[in-house]
């Protein structure tokens, strides 16, 4: 696929690792093949996610990973591991897509880019989820030059809910049923947004 448009050569040309107060975010490599089988191998974990392969076994690590790297080249996304910078410790991934430019597409806007994350579930609570986001953010309206962000949150997850709401994200669309892509019946869920120009109007998030 040929790489066109100043988008595509920012993301794909983009510099990591980005950097957070504890947090290091630098893309998925080969090494982390362990860490992502452990995280959405973990029921907690892939309960609310509608995309992963199910079950979760470490050749769905590997492909993630191989994937990873494919749309990073493509510009079409990045999937970033999260390490605290303290202890080198894998606590999650955060990612970013852009659907317009993912091999096969559902929509043309090239503007638009879908946020996702997960943490390890005995590092829940502590804001890494929030923190890392927050960064991605950042990156999406200040590097990229996206106009919005979106993110499809289950309504039970209470969670993450929380993260998308502290980001400033509001419902754009209440009440989608999320289809499991591999599998199981339609989830009750709302679509997420964070328009670029309230992002910047709304100024520095708020410390945690
Ligand atoms: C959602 C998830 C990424 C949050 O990670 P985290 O690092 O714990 O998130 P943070 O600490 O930044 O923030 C979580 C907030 O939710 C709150 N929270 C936790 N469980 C909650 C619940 N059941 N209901 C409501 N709020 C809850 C926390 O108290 C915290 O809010 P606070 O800072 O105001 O106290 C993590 O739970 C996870 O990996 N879940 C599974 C994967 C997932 O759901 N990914 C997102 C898919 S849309």
């Amino acid at each position: 696929v040929a790489c066109t448009g100043t988008r595509c050569t920012v993301i794909a040309e983009a510099t990591f690792p980005l950097t957070t107060r504890r947090l290091l975010l630098r893309p998925v490599a080969v090494g982390d093949e362990r860490a992502l089988y452990a995280l959405y191998s973990d029921r907690d974990v892939a309960r609310w996610l509608s995309r992963l392969p199910a079950p979760y076994t470490r050749s769905s690590a590997r492909r993630f990973v191989a994937d990873a790297a494919d749309d990073l080249a493509r510009g079409a996304g990045c999937v970033l591991a999260m390490l605290e910078r303290e202890t080198d410790a894998f606590v999650g991934v955060v990612s970013l897509r852009i659907p317009a430019l993912e091999l096969d597409p559902w929509t043309a806007d090239a503007g638009l880019g879908i946020l996702g994350y997960s943490v390890v579930p005995r590092r829940w609570g502590s804001g890494f989820a929030s923190e890392g986001a927050a960064r991605v953010i950042a990156f999406a309206f200040d590097d990229l030059g996206l106009a919005r962000l979106r993110a499809t949150v289950l309504r039970a997850n209470g969670a993450s809910r929380r993260v998308v709401e502290r980001l400033g994200f509001a419902i754009a669309e209440a009440g989608v049923r999320e289809v499991p892509r591999h599998g199981g019946p339609p989830r009750l869920g709302d679509v997420y947004v964070l328009e670029r120009h309230a992002w910047l109007r709304r100024g520095v998030l708020p410390a945690r």
